[in-house]
């Protein structure tokens, strides 16, 4: 475990010492070079060689925390870093130890998006209190942060800005139930806490009852792949009720959690696992930030679930290192379960041993890509493998791995106590048409300019409007109008407050309506119902409003109105007010792809440059008219990245710029007509 090594050591000292390297590679015969390499992939591991400063203030520079003024708090001559002399002076005479040294920079996505700007501080002299590498500050004003950095420096220690004490607003109609349970306990995704019962790991014992000594059945030889869902339905109940749920997965790529389950469930073999990614590393989100926190039992218990319905032998939770509070809360549930019996030696008597465990993540967004996040389980550089092999059959160490997001294991829970009906009977309805809807429920965590940024359930399919304007989710919008919406984190650029529809839309729908439903003829049903409701004949744009929050909608949205860019849904939603200025917002997600492209594909790797060269002289030239006007170029790097990337970080990459240019002409062109 020499990542997990690594990360200790890092937490402890703020940097690798070449001492302690030393020590590693002889305790665990892993020779230096190997450490090496692993080590200088990860951005949050510092070389002795390169010593952090005495004082480190990381700025993150991403999405909502560039919409708060990020870029002003790193610029060189009015923000932090005109401070770094004044701050090291003040350090040294704190210390006196001699001279020290003030760094600010700037970072990725912290995770606090709900709290922009935020900022990570370190503290190398005088080293920071037990158990602590960092604090974090969140949404602060520029002269309250300066203010807390002279503290810093002077060798106090402002109350940092955790997670715990910073509840963020979130729906919680049934608080009443259980009325001093976190607001958490008002999600349906609880059934403890919204049934006022204890977190007595029920789920695990139903499943349990379904097993012999613990075990999943074994399907039976031979039968045709069509014919196993049919089985399963008869002699699994279990994995029956997921396939029921229609759970999709909620880390992004929304592949069916039955199919993974059902994958690794099939392979026989001693050693199968399931790892729960808990690396929300995409800017906007942090849903998962919650659940970890709040509901830690929910995501222990989701784990055995699977565990136990797809025989794997052991369970992971990865969580990403900016969230300590949630690494703790877990590992304390984990204790418990273990207390109680859920797992560990021996599942509730059954015989069966269970043993998991919290892998902390060495850090960076690529490690939330799952082929790269078992890499760097198994103390590689966290770059994506090729696939085939698919991870059900081949995933961590060469074994069957389920992995999933927090969230779709945390529904675990809630489905084999309430049944997969129970679950998939909570999506939107149309409002007088009970038969025109979606399945299930989710959360999203909104941030940007609305009244309240948090996290929310909500029934699949809301449509977008309702969960910015209600009163009991984000409570409208604020700063003016609405401009832009970011719906799936930067991955899906900027969409307009209206859509533009292409005008012979009206005389090819019923063909794009049947194509859908050769796909489903519910999701056809309800295309034809948006339709009618709100692309009257005639319409030249889409109230962007109207969009129902639901995955495959957005997938077929590109099939019925052809919008330039194809459009996502993820489960961080950004959204921009007023004069908000789409293409420095573009370029700004842009550059957040470039600096995290893990550099091994050279199309990703050269290419995400090129897209930021492109979009900051789009800027200059706007500005002063002095830069070259490329955006032709924008279109073909955009086939070769999709066509060529590994990842999905590549096919994403060139999208926010494009829809920038698709959309937001206006403040593309600003100066194009002074200038020529
Ligand atoms: S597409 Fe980019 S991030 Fe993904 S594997 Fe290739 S270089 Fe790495
Ligand atoms: S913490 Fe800054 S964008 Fe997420």
């Amino acid at each position: 475990m020499i990542v997990q090594r690594l990360r200790e050591i890092q937490n402890r000292h703020g940097y690798l010492p070449d001492a302690e390297l030393h020590t590693l590679a002889r305790e665990t015969g892993v020779p230096l070079y190997r450490i090496e390499e692993v080590s200088t992939f990860f951005p949050a591991f510092r070389p002795e060689r390169d010593r952090p400063a005495d004082l480190e203030v990381r700025v993150c520079r991403d999405y909502t925390c560039h919409l708060r003024g990020a870029a002003d708090l790193l610029d060189p001559t009015k923000g932090l870093p005109r401070l770094e002399r004044e701050l090291a002076a003040a350090l040294a005479k704190a210390t006196g130890h001699g001279p020290c040294r003030v760094a600010v920079s700037g970072v990725s996505c912290l995770g606090r998006c709900d709290r922009a700007p935020a900022v990570w501080v370190e503290r190398h002299r005088p080293p920071m209190g037990e158990h602590e590498h960092a604090w974090v500050y969140a949404g602060l004003t520029p002269d309250e942060l300066e203010q807390v950095l002279r503290e810093v420096a002077t060798g106090g220690r402002p109350e940092p800005h955790w997670d715990a004490a910073h509840e963020p607003p979130s729906n919680a109609p049934y608080a009443e139930v259980v009325p001093d349970a976190p607001r958490a306990a008002g999600w349906e995704i609880d059934p403890y806490a919204r049934d006022g019962r204890p977190r007595d790991y029920a789920a695990v014992r139903r499943v349990v009852e379904s097993l012999t000594a613990g075990r999943p059945p074994v399907p039976p030889r031979g039968l045709p792949a069509k014919e196993l869902d049919g089985w399963v339905d008869a002699n699994y109940r279990p994995l029956a009720e997921m396939r029921a749920s229609g759970l999709l997965g909620m880390g992004g790529a929304g592949a069916p959690a039955y199919g993974k389950w059902l994958d690794v469930w099939q392979q026989a073999g001693p050693e199968k696992y399931v790892v729960v990614n808990g690396d929300e590393s995409e800017p906007g989100t942090f849903k998962d930030r919650e659940l970890l926190l709040r509901t830690p039992h929910l995501i222990v218990e989701g784990l055995i679930v699977a565990c136990l319905i797809t025989g794997a032998t052991a369970g992971y939770v990865y969580i990403r290192h900016e969230y300590p509070e949630q690494i703790a809360a877990v590992r304390a549930e984990i204790a418990r379960a273990e207390a109680l019996g859920a797992c560990g030696e021996d599942v509730f008597g059954t015989g069966r041993p269970l043993p998991l465990a919290v892998f902390e993540s060495p850090g960076g967004y690529i490690c939330g890509e799952q082929s790269a996040l078992l890499e760097a389980m198994e103390d590689r550089r966290a770059q994506p493998r090729n696939r085939p092999p698919e991870l059900g059959a081949n995933g961590l160490r060469d074994k069957p791995t389920a992995v999933n997001n927090v969230e779709t294991i945390a529904w675990a829970p809630f489905i084999q106590l309430r049944g997969g009906a129970g679950y998939a009977g909570g999506g939107w309805r149309v409002p007088g048409r009970p038969d025109l809807g979606f399945g299930g429920r989710r959360l999203f965590s909104v941030s940007g300019d609305v009244r309240r940024p948090g996290v929310y359930e909500v029934p699949v399919g809301l449509p977008l409007g309702d969960l910015l304007g209600r009163p009991e989710y984000c409570g409208g919008v604020v700063g003016g109008p609405l401009k832009a919406v970011a719906p799936s984190g930067p991955s899906c650029g900027l969409l307009p407050a209206r859509l533009p529809v292409d005008a012979k839309f009206r005389e090819q729908v019923d063909d794009r309506v049947k194509r859908i439903g050769e796909r489903s003829a519910a999701d056809a049903a309800f295309a034809r119902w948006f339709v009618d409701a709100h692309l009257p004949p005639g319409a030249a744009d889409l109230d962007v409003l109207a969009l129902p929050l639901d995955l495959t909608f957005f997938r077929n949205l590109q099939g019925l109105i052809r919008l330039p860019v194809e459009p996502m849904l993820g489960a961080g939603l950004a959204v921009y007010a007023g004069a908000a200025d789409a293409l420095d917002h573009a370029v700004n997600f842009t550059e957040f792809y470039r600096n995290e492209s893990c550099g091994k594909c050279v199309p990703c790797r050269l290419g995400s440059q090129k897209l930021v060269q492109i979009g900051t002289d789009l800027l200059r030239r706007r500005a002063d008219g002095t830069g070259p006007d490329l955006p032709g170029l924008v279109k073909d790097i955009t086939a070769t990245l999709q066509q060529t990337s590994i990842c999905g970080l590549g096919y994403v990459a060139p999208i926010p710029l494009a829809t920038a240019l698709a959309y937001f002409t206006s403040d593309v062109n600003i100066q194009r007509g002074n200038h020529g």
